[in-house]
This record gives C-alpha cells, sequence and structure tokens, in this order.
C-alpha cells in the first residue's frame, strides 16, 4: 500500500501569495502534477491540514478546482488554519463525516492499514486541541480488535520538535492522554503529522512519528531558543509512506520540482562508470 501525504496548502482565495510571498496556489498545482506522475501512483493521499490560509469557503472553492486533476481517493483532516464547517462543505467525500458530527474525524476501513483521521483543531487558535469528546472516540477506535495494522493522520504534532516558535503551538491538551492511549494500543505503526513544514521524524510513545514537508514553503531550520518565527523557500516535498505486511511501514520525502538526473551508475556494459 502506498500512501502520498500532502500537507500545509495554506491557499489564499483568488490566488493570493501566502505571507506576500509564496504562490502556494502554482504549489498544489505542482503537488498534484506531482503525485499523479508517480508510478506506481499511491492507493490514497492524506491531507494533514492547512488546506486554506484563513479557513474561507473562497479558498476551499480554488482548492477544490485544482483538485480536479487529482483522481486518486484522498482524505482531510483540518489544521488550525482550517474552519471545520466551509471545510467540511466543500469536501464531502474527502471528510465523511456528517453535519451533526462536532468533529472532523473519521476511520477509512478500505485498505490494508486502517486509517484514522484525528481532528486537533481548536478554532481560531494556532496550537492543537485533543478535548474529552475526541480521545473517547479515539480510545473506543483503538478499542476494536483488528488484525490490520493502523496508522493516524493529524495536522498538530505531540512532540517538541527544538523549532521553539512552532513548539509553543504544537498539540497542547490532550496530547499526555493521546501519550497513555498510544502506549496501551496494539497495532498502531505510525503517526503522521503536518503543521511544522519539514520532514522530521521520531519515535513517541514507542510509535514511530513523521511529520510532513509542506507543497509550497517550509519552517526555518533553527533551533536557537530564541530562533525568530520565519519561513524559507527550500524545495516543496510530500512524504510517501509504504506499508508493505513483510517490511512495515517506511517513509521517503519526495521532492516535487524539476532536478538534474537521473543518471546511471553503470554504463551499457554493466561496469561502474568512473
Ligand atoms: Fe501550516
Ligand atoms: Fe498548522
Amino acid at each position: 500500500m502506498l500512501i502520498a501525504q500532502i500537507t500545509d496548502l495554506h491557499i489564499g482565495a483568488g490566488r493570493r501569495l501566502a505571507y506576500r510571498k509564496v504562490d502556494t496556489a502554482g504549489a498544489l498545482e505542482n503537488a498534484v502534477r506531482h503525485v499523479m506522475a508517480l508510478d506506481p501512483r499511491p492507493d490514497i493521499v492524506l491531507f494533514t491540514g492547512d488546506i486554506g490560509d484563513l479557513g474561507t469557503a473562497e479558498e476551499y472553492g480554488l482548492v477544490r478546482d485544482i483538485l480536479r486533476g487529482l483522481t486518486i481517493p484522498y482524505y482531510m483532516v483540518p489544521g488550525n488554519h482550517d474552519r471545520r464547517e466551509p471545510l467540511r462543505t466543500a469536501f464531502p467525500q474527502a471528510i465523511p463525516v456528517t453535519a451533526d458530527q462536532p468533529f472532523l474525524q473519521y476511520v477509512i476501513d478500505d485498505f490494508p492499514v486502517r486509517l484514522i483521521g484525528l481532528d486537533t483543531l481548536d478554532e481560531g487558535m494556532p496550537g492543537g486541541k485533543l478535548c474529552a469528546a475526541r480521545l473517547d472516540w479515539l480510545r473506543h477506535e483503538l478499542a476494536i480488535a483488528t488484525d490490520r495494522p493502523r496508522l493516524i493522520f493529524m495536522h498538530h504534532p505531540p512532540v517538541l520538535t527544538g523549532i521553539r516558535h512552532m513548539d509553543v503551538q504544537n498539540l497542547g491538551d490532550g496530547a499526555d492522554e493521546l501519550g497513555g492511549l498510544l502506549r496501551k494500543s496494539d497495532g498502531v505503526i505510525g503517526l503522521i503529522c503536518g503543521h511544522v513544514h519539514r520532514a522530521i521524524h521520531c519515535v513517541w510513545q514507542g510509535v514511530p512519528i513523521s511529520i510532513g514537508p509542506s507543497v509550497a514553503h517550509q519552517v526555518a531550520l533553527d533551533v536557537r531558543p530564541d530562533g525568530p518565527s520565519a519561513f524559507i523557500m527550500e524545495p516543496p516535498a510530500m512524504h510517501l509512506h509504504f506499508w508493505s505486511p513483510q517490511q512495515g511501514l517506511m517513509t521517503h520525502t519526495s521532492y516535487i520540482g524539476h532536478f538534474d538526473g537521473p543518471y546511471p551508475f553503470f554504463d551499457e556494459n554493466g561496469n561502474l562508470i568512473v
């Protein structure tokens, strides 16, 4: 099974540049072309939040237009830049919850890996939250007996990355409880997040965590305690999560853009090119 993770699109209405600098609509178009050209093609695309920049219907209308080119099944969870109701209304297929449900969290059960989408949005706040209702739902889902592995996808990471201005807006309330659930649950093979706009990997509570790079702009790597809040135009990228029963989960970073190569290591006679 191959999962493409697209995160932190930050689309502005009317193709407005993010922070007066970043052509996020163009970046999403590039990301769609990139994912559609992959061979093998992913089975599914997971969007891990910050779909819009201000969370308006206009922004999500533009995202919908661009995603017409994406013919692979895709699902979304919200980030702090999103708003639930306009997002759910714009993407009913990608967010399979009914209007009376307060949170955009759900399970995708059509694949060898059970995919659990978590809603960490605390609307209007930059940091994330898992309240008692959301944690109860997760506790119930994790208690369901299954012989399939489970992968959780969500926006805010529950860990500190060392990038201080992002760490103060990670998953706050509910992170300890989430950790407790992971410690007690079998078969959670990973937790994939967005929000930090960089490829970052660690193990937390015995579970591998990977944070995906943005398909638009990256957060500058600065681990000084007083490092300023800043972004950098390092290459846009997405994570590709391969899962097989033999190997488990393997995460690759796939850069979006035109790069020199690939060049062969060996000539036509099978000799190493020196
Ligand atoms: Fe973001
Ligand atoms: Fe975010």
